[in-house]
């Protein structure tokens, strides 16, 4: 049931120039008052957030969003008409109210509505658009449970808002509306294809083989290091990798989807079947509960690279910790 006294009471402390967190269907975010400069700036501080990495600005309206931007095209009112609320975060021309420690000294700002009684309440209460990134500290994965956003920023935020597990627990899609073809900068649960059938043609951003600048600045950094390595598993790979690991002296977990791996002595252990969107769901919290049981090696169940599969493996390879500095945003 929604706790509406508490919501109220964490709208107060927004008001008042406190930060909150909070659960989206998403993943959870920390949130403050987006025209409160001084309350994102602790923003910044509590993640250690290189400034240069934007937020999303989430709101619980279209009034409110025309406060933020400064035109919203025919293809961008398409996509809110189609995706929102949801997970779905839309880069625009921002106005001049947008302060500049929201979007980094960019001149876009990016919107989302999100899906879920307790964010929207909270939007609602407060009256205004709220500022929020990912509940984590710079560089960690993003938290999917409440008990993960207590462990990691539960001391530094004014009140956590509990809304149990994320039901989605990727972050949002994220997509750019101002080039003349949109472009994916991150990928979600609301996949390209789903885009295309709304708006026509838009193209996904590829980190790997972009030669231009990143267009999301925290496309740039250091990407999340899990304190073990990860090695993905095609599915059909398991007997062939475990036969490699299992004598080596390490421990070592597994994290499998569609293979039901019968090794279960590991030191770590997670099967996530059913759809990729409950691998999707559940990703996050299995790599911050693998990382409690000091293992050296997490074997991870690749997918498919379609549909919401594209997420799930570009998250994998961002955690995958490989040489290339230039994956991961916060
Ligand atoms: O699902 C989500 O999007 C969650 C929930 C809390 O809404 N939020 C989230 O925020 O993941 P964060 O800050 O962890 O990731 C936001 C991403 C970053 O990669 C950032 O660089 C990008 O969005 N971004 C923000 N503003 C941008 C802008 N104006 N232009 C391009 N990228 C932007
Ligand atoms: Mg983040």
């Amino acid at each position: 049931m929604l706790d509406t006294n508490r919501i109220g009471e964490a709208a107060d402390i927004l008001r008042n120039g406190g930060v909150v967190a909070f659960p989206t269907e998403t993943v959870y975010g920390i949130g403050a008052r987006a025209y409160d400069e001084q309350a994102i700036r602790r923003i910044f501080a509590i993640k250690a957030r290189p400034h240069n990495n934007p937020l999303i600005v989430h709101v619980a309206s279209i009034e409110q969003v025309d406060s933020l931007v400064a035109d919203i095209a025919e293809s961008a009112k398409n996509l809110m008409a189609t995706f929102w609320p949801g997970a779905l975060t839309i880069v625009l021309p921002g106005s001049a109210r947008v302060p500049q420690v929201i979007t980094g000294g960019l001149t876009t700002v990016a919107v989302r509505m999100p899906d879920h009684p307790v964010a929207s309440t909270l939007i609602r209460l407060l009256g205004e658009p709220i500022a929020a990134p990912s509940a984590n500290r710079s560089g960690r994965p993003s938290p999917t449970h409440v008990e993960h956003v207590h462990r990691d920023v539960g001391n530094d935020v004014d009140m956590v808002l509990d809304g149990g597990t994320c039901r989605i627990g990727l972050e949002s899609t994220v997509i750019d509306m101002s080039p003349d073809i949109p472009c994916i900068l991150r990928s979600g649960a609301i996949t390209i294809d789903m885009i295309q059938a709304a708006i026509g043609q838009v193209t996904l951003h590829s980190p790997s083989n972009s030669t231009t600048e990143p267009k999301s600045p925290g496309m740039q950094q250091r990407h999340y290091a899990p304190n073990f390595r990860i090695i993905p598993v095609p599915r059909d790979a398991w007997a062939q990798t475990l036969d490699e690991w299992r004598n080596s002296d390490k421990p070592i977990g597994i994290l499998c989807h569609r293979t039901a791996v019968q090794d279960e002595s590991v030191t770590f252990y997670r099967h996530i079947p059913g759809t990729d969107e409950e691998y999707g769901k559940g990703l996050f919290a299995a790599f911050l509960d693998a990382e409690t049981a000091n293992i050296d090696v997490l074997l991870v169940e690749t997918v498919k690279e379609q549909g919401v599969g594209i997420a799930i493996m570009d998250r994998i390879r961002r955690a995958q910790a490989i040489e290339k500095d230039n994956l991961n945003e916060s």
